[in-house]
């Protein structure tokens, strides 16, 4: 299998683009051994890595890390790196740097969230591919009052210009993120690059979702626009309670894995 680069996932509107996160060399590879697309270094690992309340504490220090170690496990997929809360809404200039930075430990492309036109069109001048995500933006959760969907009634012009300006900037893909498939479709129709869905129909040109939500690895609530493909976690504790019995029984080890 050929690397897949950002110019090849802009060449694939129309089609259907599958990413998945990752956080790490060991998640990297799984990523990219399924074969996906994309895997995304979101900054969702501030939940469900970091164990953080949103992803608004992350810092670029731990994106660089995070991306590194996942950057080292994808061979295939292209490796998209999230800019961080903080890391680009104060200045194009913070924003080029920090897109600098995550490139530096590996991405291949950056995302970030919102219609921040300068700092696409400026970290695009510096060689950098840029994912946009407009609809639900999590660093903007507090501005919207929770986890809503957004795009709603005549929200959804606001949303459509959102995704518009962002492909003008000079985006080669963007992520549409809980808005509904009606207004996902209009968008997937209007922009000419291609759209990615999270909690957006099924219209999109492609679709991501967080690997902890589909391997199911935490306990609790699931979003509805997420789907358990494994019981991850029970399957961890399981094995990790037979390696205790085991050990405690005195079954593990035996002379096979003794030197
Ligand atoms: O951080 C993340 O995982 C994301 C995806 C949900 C799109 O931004």
């Amino acid at each position: 299998m050929s690397k897949i680069t950002a110019p090849k996932i802009r060449s694939m509107k129309g089609q259907r683009i599958v990413c998945v996160t990752a956080y790490d060399y060991p998640t990297a590879l799984v990523a990219d051994a399924a074969g996906v697309d994309v895997v995304l270094v979101g900054d969702s690992l501030g939940n469900v890595v970091l164990g953080y309340p949103n992803t608004l504490p992350v810092s670029l220090e731990e994106m660089i890390h995070h991306t590194s170690a996942a950057a080292r496990g994808c061979e295939n997929a292209l490796l998209v790196a999230d800019m961080p809360f903080g890391s680009y809404q104060a200045s194009v200039s913070d924003a080029v740097s920090s897109a600098i930075e995550l490139v530096k430990a590996g991405a291949e492309a950056v995302k970030l969230e919102g219609p921040y036109t300068e700092a696409i069109e400026e970290i695009v001048r510096a060689g950098i591919p840029v994912m946009g995500h407009v609809g639900m933006t999590p660093q903007s959760v507090n501005a919207f009052g929770g986890f809503r969907v957004q795009g709603r009634g005549n929200q959804a012009d606001a949303v459509s210009a959102a995704a518009k300006a962002v492909a003008n900037a000079g985006a080669f893909s963007m992520v549409l993120e809980m808005i509904p498939a009606v207004v996902a479709k209009r968008i997937t129709d209007e922009v000419p690059v291609p759209t990615i869905g999270i909690g957006a129909g099924s219209d999109c040109d492609g679709e991501v979702q967080v690997l902890h939500d589909i391997l199911g690895l935490l306990p609790g609530e699931m979003f509805k626009h997420t789907k358990r493909y494994s019981e991850g976690r029970d399957l961890m504790v399981n094995a990790v309670k037979q390696y205790a019995d085991d050990v405690r029984n005195c079954k593990f080890p035996t002379d096979d894995n003794t030197f």
